[in-house]
Protein backbone atom coordinates (compact mmCIF):
# COMPACT_ATOMS: atom_id res chain seq x y z
CA UNK A 1 0.00 0.00 0.00
CA UNK A 2 0.97 3.62 -0.83
CA UNK A 3 2.48 5.84 2.21
CA UNK A 4 -0.52 7.78 2.05
CA UNK A 5 -4.10 6.70 0.82
CA UNK A 6 -7.49 8.44 0.75
CA UNK A 7 -9.96 9.79 3.87
CA UNK A 8 -12.84 7.48 4.11
CA UNK A 9 -15.77 9.29 5.58
CA UNK A 10 -15.90 6.92 8.56
CA UNK A 11 -12.18 7.62 9.08
CA UNK A 12 -13.21 11.75 9.12
CA UNK A 13 -15.86 10.65 12.10
CA UNK A 14 -13.26 8.56 14.00
CA UNK A 15 -11.13 11.38 14.03
CA UNK A 16 -13.92 13.95 14.90
CA UNK A 17 -14.90 11.51 17.93
CA UNK A 18 -10.95 11.08 19.07
CA UNK A 19 -10.77 15.05 18.33
CA UNK A 20 -13.85 15.61 20.87
CA UNK A 21 -12.70 13.28 23.16
CA UNK A 22 -9.32 14.78 23.57
CA UNK A 23 -11.06 18.26 24.25
CA UNK A 24 -12.34 16.93 27.19
CA UNK A 25 -9.54 14.30 28.19
CA UNK A 26 -6.65 17.18 28.59
CA UNK A 27 -8.26 19.20 31.01
CA UNK A 28 -9.67 16.44 33.40
CA UNK A 29 -6.52 14.50 33.50
CA UNK A 30 -4.51 17.22 34.17
CA UNK A 31 -6.09 17.41 37.12
CA UNK A 32 -5.25 14.41 38.36
CA UNK A 33 -1.13 14.98 37.28
CA UNK A 34 -0.75 18.17 36.37
CA UNK A 35 2.93 17.17 35.77
CA UNK A 36 2.36 15.84 32.64
CA UNK A 37 0.33 13.11 30.45
CA UNK A 38 1.12 11.26 27.51
CA UNK A 39 -0.42 10.42 24.08
CA UNK A 40 -0.16 7.50 22.43
CA UNK A 41 -0.89 6.35 18.87
CA UNK A 42 0.71 3.42 18.16
CA UNK A 43 -0.08 3.27 15.01
CA UNK A 44 0.13 6.42 13.62
CA UNK A 45 0.24 6.08 9.91
CA UNK A 46 1.66 9.36 7.45
CA UNK A 47 -0.10 12.24 9.85
CA UNK A 48 -2.10 12.97 5.96
CA UNK A 49 -4.17 11.40 3.69
CA UNK A 50 -4.26 12.40 -0.26
CA UNK A 51 -6.19 15.66 -0.61
CA UNK A 52 -3.79 16.81 2.25
CA UNK A 53 -6.17 15.92 5.36
CA UNK A 54 -4.27 15.64 8.98
CA UNK A 55 -4.38 12.29 9.91
CA UNK A 56 -4.76 11.32 13.84
CA UNK A 57 -1.33 12.48 15.08
CA UNK A 58 -1.89 15.95 13.81
CA UNK A 59 -5.35 16.07 14.92
CA UNK A 60 -3.94 15.04 18.34
CA UNK A 61 -1.56 17.75 18.47
CA UNK A 62 -3.51 20.17 17.36
CA UNK A 63 -6.54 19.81 19.66
CA UNK A 64 -3.68 20.38 22.39
CA UNK A 65 -2.15 23.59 21.12
CA UNK A 66 -5.85 24.92 20.43
CA UNK A 67 -6.92 23.83 23.47
CA UNK A 68 -8.79 27.03 25.14
CA UNK A 69 -7.70 26.11 28.73
CA UNK A 70 -4.17 25.92 30.02
CA UNK A 71 -2.42 22.35 28.91
CA UNK A 72 -0.02 20.69 31.06
CA UNK A 73 3.07 19.18 29.51
CA UNK A 74 2.06 16.67 26.98
CA UNK A 75 4.25 14.30 25.53
CA UNK A 76 3.15 13.00 21.85
CA UNK A 77 4.33 9.05 21.13
CA UNK A 78 3.72 8.23 17.62
CA UNK A 79 4.59 4.76 16.27
CA UNK A 80 4.71 3.72 12.85
CA UNK A 81 6.21 0.32 11.64
CA UNK A 82 6.59 1.39 7.71
CA UNK A 83 9.56 3.24 7.11
CA UNK A 84 8.12 5.49 4.25
CA UNK A 85 4.98 6.11 6.35
CA UNK A 86 7.44 7.25 9.60
CA UNK A 87 9.73 9.15 7.42
CA UNK A 88 6.47 11.37 5.83
CA UNK A 89 4.46 12.08 9.32
CA UNK A 90 8.21 13.24 10.23
CA UNK A 91 7.58 15.53 7.44
CA UNK A 92 3.73 16.97 8.00
CA UNK A 93 5.39 17.06 11.71
CA UNK A 94 7.76 19.57 10.65
CA UNK A 95 5.55 21.22 8.30
CA UNK A 96 2.30 21.61 10.32
CA UNK A 97 4.25 22.39 13.35
CA UNK A 98 7.45 24.38 13.03
CA UNK A 99 7.32 26.03 16.36
CA UNK A 100 5.56 24.04 19.51
CA UNK A 101 4.87 25.33 22.76
CA UNK A 102 7.69 23.86 25.43
CA UNK A 103 4.97 21.75 26.98
CA UNK A 104 4.48 19.82 23.85
CA UNK A 105 6.94 17.22 22.36
CA UNK A 106 7.18 14.65 20.11
CA UNK A 107 8.79 11.75 18.39
CA UNK A 108 8.54 9.52 15.84
CA UNK A 109 9.28 5.76 16.36
CA UNK A 110 9.53 4.04 13.35
CA UNK A 111 9.17 0.33 14.41
CA UNK A 112 6.08 -1.89 15.60
CA UNK A 113 4.20 -0.77 18.46
CA UNK A 114 4.96 -3.99 20.72
CA UNK A 115 8.68 -3.13 20.48
CA UNK A 116 8.14 0.31 21.23
CA UNK A 117 5.61 -0.37 24.59
CA UNK A 118 8.15 -3.12 25.46
CA UNK A 119 10.98 -0.82 25.47
CA UNK A 120 9.34 2.13 27.44
CA UNK A 121 7.49 0.22 30.03
CA UNK A 122 10.49 -2.11 30.47
CA UNK A 123 12.44 0.98 31.30
CA UNK A 124 10.03 2.38 33.86
CA UNK A 125 9.62 -0.65 35.21
CA UNK A 126 13.78 -1.09 35.23
CA UNK A 127 14.17 2.57 37.47
CA UNK A 128 10.88 1.83 39.60
CA UNK A 129 8.74 5.01 37.53
CA UNK A 130 5.38 5.05 37.20
CA UNK A 131 4.41 6.16 33.78
CA UNK A 132 2.18 9.36 33.66
CA UNK A 133 -1.57 8.97 32.45
CA UNK A 134 -1.06 7.87 29.47
CA UNK A 135 -4.67 7.45 26.66
CA UNK A 136 -3.72 4.83 23.65
CA UNK A 137 -5.02 4.98 20.11
CA UNK A 138 -4.59 1.53 19.02
CA UNK A 139 -5.74 2.21 15.38
CA UNK A 140 -4.22 -0.89 13.04
CA UNK A 141 -5.60 -1.73 9.62
CA UNK A 142 -5.96 -5.46 11.06
CA UNK A 143 -5.96 -7.45 14.49
CA UNK A 144 -2.67 -8.29 15.03
CA UNK A 145 0.53 -6.36 16.76
CA UNK A 146 -1.51 -5.08 19.80
CA UNK A 147 -1.18 -8.15 22.71
CA UNK A 148 -3.59 -7.59 25.62
CA UNK A 149 -0.78 -7.75 27.84
CA UNK A 150 0.78 -4.33 26.63
CA UNK A 151 -3.02 -2.53 26.84
CA UNK A 152 -2.89 -3.80 30.58
CA UNK A 153 0.17 -2.21 31.20
CA UNK A 154 -0.43 1.02 29.60
CA UNK A 155 -4.04 1.07 31.45
CA UNK A 156 -1.99 1.11 34.68
CA UNK A 157 -1.66 4.59 35.32
CA UNK A 158 -4.24 6.45 36.94
CA UNK A 159 -6.64 7.85 34.41
CA UNK A 160 -5.08 6.54 31.86
CA UNK A 161 -7.49 4.93 28.75
CA UNK A 162 -7.14 2.82 25.21
CA UNK A 163 -9.07 3.53 22.47
CA UNK A 164 -9.28 0.10 19.94
CA UNK A 165 -10.54 0.26 16.57
CA UNK A 166 -11.11 -3.98 16.38
CA UNK A 167 -11.72 -5.30 13.19
CA UNK A 168 -13.61 -7.63 14.41
CA UNK A 169 -15.45 -8.84 10.68
CA UNK A 170 -11.65 -9.68 8.93
CA UNK A 171 -10.50 -11.21 12.30
CA UNK A 172 -13.60 -13.33 12.30
CA UNK A 173 -12.22 -14.70 8.75
CA UNK A 174 -8.74 -15.63 10.14
CA UNK A 175 -9.23 -18.13 13.00
CA UNK A 176 -6.89 -20.93 11.55
CA UNK A 177 -3.99 -21.99 12.74
CA UNK A 178 -1.40 -20.16 11.50
CA UNK A 179 -3.04 -16.98 13.16
CA UNK A 180 -3.58 -18.59 15.86
CA UNK A 181 -0.03 -17.19 18.55
CA UNK A 182 -1.33 -13.74 17.23
CA UNK A 183 -4.80 -14.26 18.34
CA UNK A 184 -3.42 -15.96 21.64
CA UNK A 185 -1.58 -12.65 21.92
CA UNK A 186 -4.64 -10.54 21.75
CA UNK A 187 -7.24 -11.88 23.57
CA UNK A 188 -4.17 -12.68 26.37
CA UNK A 189 -5.85 -16.37 26.33
CA UNK A 190 -6.88 -19.09 23.72
CA UNK A 191 -10.37 -18.99 24.77
CA UNK A 192 -11.08 -17.64 21.69
CA UNK A 193 -11.18 -20.86 19.88
CA UNK A 194 -14.50 -22.05 20.74
CA UNK A 195 -15.53 -19.02 17.67
CA UNK A 196 -14.24 -21.44 15.51
CA UNK A 197 -17.68 -23.88 15.98
CA UNK A 198 -19.68 -20.42 15.26
CA UNK A 199 -19.99 -18.90 12.22
CA UNK A 200 -21.28 -15.23 10.62
CA UNK A 201 -22.52 -13.00 13.15
CA UNK A 202 -22.97 -15.34 15.90
CA UNK A 203 -19.14 -15.85 15.94
CA UNK A 204 -18.44 -11.74 15.50
CA UNK A 205 -20.88 -11.23 18.52
CA UNK A 206 -18.74 -13.88 20.35
CA UNK A 207 -15.12 -12.30 19.98
CA UNK A 208 -16.62 -9.22 20.80
CA UNK A 209 -18.14 -10.04 23.68
CA UNK A 210 -14.88 -12.21 24.62
CA UNK A 211 -12.55 -9.43 24.16
CA UNK A 212 -14.57 -7.22 26.43
CA UNK A 213 -14.48 -9.85 28.90
CA UNK A 214 -10.60 -10.02 28.83
CA UNK A 215 -10.05 -6.26 29.02
CA UNK A 216 -12.40 -6.12 32.05
CA UNK A 217 -10.89 -9.12 33.53
CA UNK A 218 -7.13 -8.90 32.62
CA UNK A 219 -6.56 -5.61 32.52
CA UNK A 220 -7.09 -2.66 35.27
CA UNK A 221 -9.87 -1.80 32.88
CA UNK A 222 -12.84 -0.88 34.85
CA UNK A 223 -15.66 0.21 31.92
CA UNK A 224 -15.41 -1.14 28.67
CA UNK A 225 -17.39 -0.11 25.29
CA UNK A 226 -18.02 -1.49 22.53
CA UNK A 227 -19.45 1.30 19.44
CA UNK A 228 -20.47 -0.78 16.10
CA UNK A 229 -18.98 1.93 13.26
CA UNK A 230 -21.99 1.07 10.84
CA UNK A 231 -21.55 2.78 6.80
CA UNK A 232 -23.78 4.25 4.32
CA UNK A 233 -25.14 0.60 3.36
CA UNK A 234 -25.84 -0.30 6.97
CA UNK A 235 -22.67 -2.54 7.20
CA UNK A 236 -20.59 -2.96 9.77
CA UNK A 237 -16.84 -1.24 9.14
CA UNK A 238 -15.20 -2.03 12.31
CA UNK A 239 -15.55 -1.65 15.93
CA UNK A 240 -14.43 0.75 18.37
CA UNK A 241 -13.46 -0.25 21.39
CA UNK A 242 -13.15 2.05 24.49
CA UNK A 243 -11.31 0.92 27.74
CA UNK A 244 -11.23 3.07 31.04
CA UNK A 245 -11.21 3.27 34.66
CA UNK A 246 -13.59 5.89 35.26
CA UNK A 247 -17.21 6.22 34.85
CA UNK A 248 -16.34 9.82 33.67
CA UNK A 249 -14.56 8.21 30.64
CA UNK A 250 -17.46 6.36 29.70
CA UNK A 251 -19.83 9.55 29.78
CA UNK A 252 -17.58 12.01 27.99
CA UNK A 253 -16.85 9.04 25.37
CA UNK A 254 -20.65 8.98 24.64
CA UNK A 255 -20.92 12.82 24.70
CA UNK A 256 -18.16 12.60 22.14
CA UNK A 257 -20.10 10.00 19.81
CA UNK A 258 -23.27 11.78 20.22
CA UNK A 259 -21.69 15.07 18.83
CA UNK A 260 -20.42 13.55 15.66
CA UNK A 261 -23.77 12.15 14.87
CA UNK A 262 -27.04 12.24 17.12
CA UNK A 263 -28.75 9.99 14.50
CA UNK A 264 -26.74 7.31 15.27
CA UNK A 265 -24.04 5.79 12.82
CA UNK A 266 -22.81 4.74 15.60
CA UNK A 267 -24.63 2.46 17.44
CA UNK A 268 -23.65 1.18 20.94
CA UNK A 269 -23.32 -2.38 21.25
CA UNK A 270 -24.55 -3.22 24.65
CA UNK A 271 -23.96 -6.61 25.29
CA UNK A 272 -25.28 -7.15 28.87
CA UNK A 273 -28.50 -6.97 26.77
CA UNK A 274 -26.68 -8.37 23.85
CA UNK A 275 -28.70 -5.72 21.44
CA UNK A 276 -27.71 -2.60 19.83
CA UNK A 277 -28.87 0.51 20.73
CA UNK A 278 -28.21 4.13 19.86
CA UNK A 279 -26.56 6.52 22.50
CA UNK A 280 -29.27 8.08 24.21
CA UNK A 281 -29.17 12.24 24.81
CA UNK A 282 -31.66 14.04 27.00
CA UNK A 283 -33.07 15.07 23.67
CA UNK A 284 -34.26 11.65 22.26
CA UNK A 285 -38.02 11.75 24.11
CA UNK A 286 -37.99 8.33 25.97
CA UNK A 287 -34.87 9.46 27.58
CA UNK A 288 -35.37 10.55 30.68
CA UNK A 289 -38.38 8.12 31.52
CA UNK A 290 -36.09 5.27 30.38
CA UNK A 291 -33.11 6.23 32.70
CA UNK A 292 -35.32 6.67 35.21
CA UNK A 293 -37.20 3.43 35.38
CA UNK A 294 -33.46 1.66 34.75
CA UNK A 295 -32.16 3.64 38.32
CA UNK A 296 -35.34 2.77 40.14
CA UNK A 297 -35.86 -1.11 39.04
CA UNK A 298 -31.84 -1.06 39.62
CA UNK A 299 -31.79 0.77 43.50
CA UNK A 300 -34.84 0.56 44.82
CA UNK A 301 -34.64 0.03 48.52
CA UNK A 302 -30.65 0.62 48.89
CA UNK A 303 -29.34 3.20 50.13
CA UNK A 304 -26.05 4.48 48.02
CA UNK A 305 -23.29 7.51 47.27
CA UNK A 306 -24.58 9.22 44.27
CA UNK A 307 -21.68 7.86 42.11
CA UNK A 308 -22.98 5.03 42.67
CA UNK A 309 -25.36 5.50 39.86
CA UNK A 310 -22.89 7.17 38.11
CA UNK A 311 -21.03 4.19 37.81
CA UNK A 312 -24.43 2.19 36.96
CA UNK A 313 -25.13 4.66 33.95
CA UNK A 314 -21.64 4.71 32.60
CA UNK A 315 -21.46 1.65 30.47
CA UNK A 316 -25.91 2.41 29.71
CA UNK A 317 -26.70 4.00 26.78
CA UNK A 318 -27.85 6.94 28.62
CA UNK A 319 -25.92 9.97 29.23
CA UNK A 320 -25.03 10.74 32.60
CA UNK A 321 -27.38 13.87 33.41
CA UNK A 322 -28.28 13.44 37.36
CA UNK A 323 -31.03 16.59 37.90
CA UNK A 324 -32.98 14.80 34.79
CA UNK A 325 -33.06 11.56 35.95
CA UNK A 326 -32.83 11.75 40.07
CA UNK A 327 -34.72 15.14 40.37
CA UNK A 328 -38.16 13.04 39.25
CA UNK A 329 -37.46 10.16 41.18
CA UNK A 330 -37.30 12.51 44.35
CA UNK A 331 -40.77 14.06 42.95
CA UNK A 332 -42.34 11.14 42.83
CA UNK A 333 -41.41 10.00 45.86
CA UNK A 334 -39.17 6.86 44.81
CA UNK A 335 -36.21 8.98 46.40
CA UNK A 336 -36.98 8.99 50.25
CA UNK A 337 -33.57 11.13 51.72
CA UNK A 338 -30.44 12.21 50.26
CA UNK A 339 -28.11 13.15 53.09
CA UNK A 340 -25.06 15.36 52.78
CA UNK A 341 -26.79 17.92 50.58
CA UNK A 342 -27.74 21.80 51.47
CA UNK A 343 -30.26 22.26 48.87
CA UNK A 344 -33.18 20.63 48.20
CA UNK A 345 -33.12 18.57 44.50
CA UNK A 346 -29.56 18.62 43.96
CA UNK A 347 -27.48 15.46 43.99
CA UNK A 348 -23.25 16.67 44.83
CA UNK A 349 -20.68 14.15 44.78
CA UNK A 350 -20.62 12.05 47.73
CA UNK A 351 -24.33 12.31 49.08
CA UNK A 352 -26.23 9.23 49.92
CA UNK A 353 -29.39 8.67 48.58
CA UNK A 354 -31.89 6.46 50.28
CA UNK A 355 -34.27 4.49 47.79
CA UNK A 356 -38.02 3.53 48.84
CA UNK A 357 -38.27 -0.19 49.25
C1 LIG B 1 -5.19 2.62 9.91
S1 LIG B 1 -3.57 3.19 9.68
C2 LIG B 1 -3.41 4.47 10.85
C3 LIG B 1 -4.19 5.70 10.57
C4 LIG B 1 -3.98 6.80 11.56
N1 LIG B 1 -4.16 6.33 12.95
C5 LIG B 1 -4.94 7.95 11.32
O1 LIG B 1 -6.06 7.90 11.84
O2 LIG B 1 -4.61 8.89 10.61
C6 LIG B 1 -2.58 1.94 10.41
C7 LIG B 1 -1.09 2.20 10.33
O3 LIG B 1 -0.42 1.28 11.19
C8 LIG B 1 0.80 0.89 10.60
N2 LIG B 1 1.19 -0.40 11.23
C9 LIG B 1 0.84 -1.65 10.88
N3 LIG B 1 1.31 -2.55 11.78
C10 LIG B 1 1.95 -1.83 12.73
C11 LIG B 1 2.61 -2.17 13.95
N4 LIG B 1 2.69 -3.44 14.39
N5 LIG B 1 3.12 -1.20 14.71
C12 LIG B 1 3.04 0.10 14.31
N6 LIG B 1 2.45 0.49 13.15
C13 LIG B 1 1.88 -0.46 12.39
C14 LIG B 1 0.47 0.84 9.14
O4 LIG B 1 1.66 0.96 8.37
C15 LIG B 1 -0.48 2.01 8.96
O5 LIG B 1 0.21 3.16 8.60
Amino acid sequence: MDAVWSLEPHTRAKHEILRRYLEAWFPIVKRLNPSGLNYIDGFAGPGIYSRGEEGSPIIAIRTAMEHVLPMPDISFMFIEKEEDRAERLREVLAERFPELPENITHEVYNDEFGNVIGRILDGFDAEEKVLAPTFTFVDPFGYSGFPLDHLKRLLEPRGSEVLVTFMASRLRRFLDEVHERTIDELFGSSDWRVARELSGEQRTQFLLKLYKKELLDSTPARHVMTFEMVGRHGNTIYWLIFATKHPKGCQVMKEAMWKVDPTGSYQYYDSAAGVRRFILDEDDPEWASQAQDEVWNHFRGKQVPVEDIEEFIAPTTYLWRKRKILVPLEDEGKILEVEGRSRRRTFPGGCLITFAP
